[in-house]
C-alpha cells in the first residue's frame, strides 16, 4: 500500500493516542520523532514516504522467515474460517494446538515434551516461574522459590519477567524484587580486574556457587538465562559457561530455565540453541518471537516430563491459563512458519551465512569508536567506546547508539540503538551480499557519527 504524505500526517495525529513501548514518551511529543512503517517484503520494510530499508532488527528479533509470506497469511485465514477460536481450557482442545504441541516436543531437546502456549515471551517466562513454584509446592518444598538471574538479562515486561530483568530496566518502576537474586553479567569485554577469559569464567561460576550457598539451595527454585544476552548487549558468555552453570544447577537441585525467546527457531542456526550450541539440557525452555516469525503473537513454555509428572499428579489442578493460549490462528502461523524453516533449511542457511556476516561485521572494529563487535550468526552487536585502549564508555548524555542508528536509517538500514550499542538481528533469509551491504552502511554511518562528535 502506498501511503500519501497526508495519510502519514493523519497516522501521526492518530498516533498521539498510542502509548509506545520502551519509549521516551515526552520526546515522542516532538514533531518528526516517529517513523511510520507501512509495508514489508522479504528482509525489507518501507516507510510512509515510500523509502525502503533493510530490516536490520527483523521486526524485533522475530521475523525469522522474512516479511510478506503469503503462505502464513493464508494458513491463518483458512484456519479462522474453519475454527476462529476455541480455548484450550479444561478438557477442550483443537487440532492445530495438539499438532503444534507435538511438533514442538519433537524439536525440543531431550525430555522436554510438554508445551504450554501463551502470547508473548514475557508470559512464557512468567509461566515457567509459576510452574516451578507449583512444582516445588507439590514436592513439599514451599521455600524453594527464589530465582537466580543475571545483570544484563532481559526476560520481559510482565511483573515477574521484569523482576528477573536487569535492574537498570526498571528505574522508577516496581517489581517482585524479593524473589530474584542477580549474578554478574557474563560480559567478557567488561570483565573485571584484567582477568583472563579463563579466570573470568571461573569467577562467574564461583560467584554462582557462593550465592547459592549464601541463600541456601533449599530456597532457590531456578536459574534463568538467555543463551546469548540480547537486549542486555548481545553478550556471548565465555566458552563453557553455560555447561558449567548447568552442572552447578544439577548439583544443587536448581531448575535450569533457558530463555530462548530470541535464540530459538533459527537465529543461531538451530531450532533450539540450548543443547546444540551450548551443550545443556534445560528443565524448561521458553520461546516466542521466531515461533511464528511474528505473524501472530505466540509463545511456548516447554517443560520436562519430570516437571509435568509432578504438576499433573492425582488431585493437582493446573491453575494457570490465558484466554488466547493456543489460539487457532497462532497455531496455524507457527506450524506454517516451522514448515518453511524446515523446507528452506533456514537453519542451514544461517549456519553458512552467519559466520560470513560475523567476519564482515568484525571488520568494523578497525574504526575509531568501535570497541567490540560481538555476537553469533544473525544476532550481532557493536559496542561503541570513547577510548578504544582504555575501553572508556561515552558519557551518558551522548546517545551514541542513537546517532549511528539515525545515520543508518538515512542510508536505508534500520538498526536498534541500545545505549552505547547498535544491535542487529535481521531476518534469517538475508543473502551474503545483503549482509555485506549492512556492514557497508554501518561503516559509513559510524564514520559520519565520528564526524558529528
Ligand atoms: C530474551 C527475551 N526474553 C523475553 C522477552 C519478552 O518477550 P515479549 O516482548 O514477547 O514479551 C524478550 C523480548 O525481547 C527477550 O528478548
Amino acid at each position: 500500500m502506498n501511503t500519501s504524505s497526508t495519510d502519514v500526517q493523519r497516522v501521526l495525529q492518530q498516533d498521539n493516542h498510542l502509548v509506545h513501548s520502551f519509549a521516551n514518551l515526552n520526546e515522542l511529543k516532538q514533531e518528526n520523532s516517529r517513523t511510520v512503517i507501512t509495508r514489508a517484503e522479504g528482509a525489507y520494510v518501507y516507510d510512509g514516504d515510500g523509502n525502503k530499508f533493510i530490516d536490520g532488527i527483523g521486526g524485533l528479533w522475530c521475523v525469522n522467515v522474512g516479511h510478506g509470506r503469503h503462505e502464513i497469511a493464508d494458513a491463518i485465514a483458512s484456519q479462522l474460517k474453519d475454527l476462529d477460536y476455541y480455548s484450550t481450557f479444561y478438557n477442550l482442545t483443537h487440532p492445530l494446538a495438539a499438532q503444534l504441541a507435538e511438533k514442538i516436543a519433537s524439536l525440543a531437546p531431550g525430555n522436554l515434551n510438554k508445551v504450554f502456549f501463551g502470547n508473548s515471551g514475557s508470559v512464557a517466562n512468567d509461566t515457567a516461574i509459576r510452574i516451578l513454584q507449583n512444582y516445588f509446592n507439590r514436592l513439599g518444598k514451599p521455600n524453594k522459590k527464589r530465582i537466580l538471574s543475571r545483570v544484563g538479562a532481559y526476560h520481559g515486561s510482565t511483573y515477574m519477567a521484569v523482576a528477573m530483568t536487569t535492574p537498570a530496566y526498571r528505574e522508577g518502576w516496581d517489581s517482585a524484587d524479593h524473589l530474584v537474586d542477580f549474578l554478574s553479567s557474563p560480559y567478557p569485554y567488561r570483565r573485571p580486574n584484567n582477568m583472563t577469559l579463563e579466570e573470568f569464567g571461573d569467577f562467574l561460576i564461583e560467584e554462582m556457587i557462593e550465592t547459592i550457598e549464601r541463600i541456601g539451595a533449599e530456597n532457590i527454585a531456578g536459574f534463568i538465562a538467555e543463551p546469548i544476552l540480547g537486549a542486555g548487549g548481545v553478550i556471548v558468555p565465555p566458552e563453557g559457561y553455560h555447561r558449567r552453570a548447568w552442572e552447578v544447577c544439577q548439583k544443587y537441585d536448581i531448575m535450569s530455565v533457558s530463555d530462548e525467546v530470541v535464540t530459538a527457531f533459527g537465529r543461531l542456526g538451530h531450532m533450539f540453541a540450548s543443547k546444540e550450541a551450548f551443550d545443556i539440557q534445560p528443565d524448561i525452555i521458553c520461546s516466542a518471537k521466531g515461533l511464528t516469525s511474528g505473524y501472530q503473537p505466540m509463545s511456548a513454555t516447554i517443560i520436562s516430563d519430570d516437571i509435568f509428572d509432578v504438576i499433573s499428579e492425582p488431585g493437582a489442578m493446573f491453575m494457570h491459563g490465558m484466554t488466547y493460549s493456543g489460539h487457532p490462528a497462532c497455531c496455524a502461523a507457527a506450524l506454517t512458519n516451522i514448515e518453511i524453516l524446515e523446507r528452506e533449511d533456514i537453519c542451514g542457511h544461517v549456519k553458512r551465512v552467519g559466520p560470513l556476516f560475523e567476519t564482515a561485521m568484525k571488520s568494523l572494529e578497525a574504526l575509531d569508536i568501535v570497541g567490540e563487535v560481538r555476537g553469533s550468526h544473525f544476532m550481532m552487536g557493536i559496542e561503541f567506546v570513547k577510548d578504544k585502549t582504555t575501553r572508556e564508555a561515552f558519557d551518558q548524555d551522548v546517545n551514541i547508539g542513537g546517532m549511528v542508528a539515525k545515520h543508518a536509517q538515512q542510508r536505508g538500514l534500520i538498526v536498534r540503538p541500545l545505549g552505547s550499542m547498535a544491535v542487529l538481528s535481521p531476518c534469517l533469509i538475508l543473502q551474503e551480499e545483503e549482509t555485506n551491504r549492512i556492514v557497508d552502511i554501518l561503516r559509513d554511518s559510524i564514520v559520519a557519527t565520528i564526524e558529528d562528535l
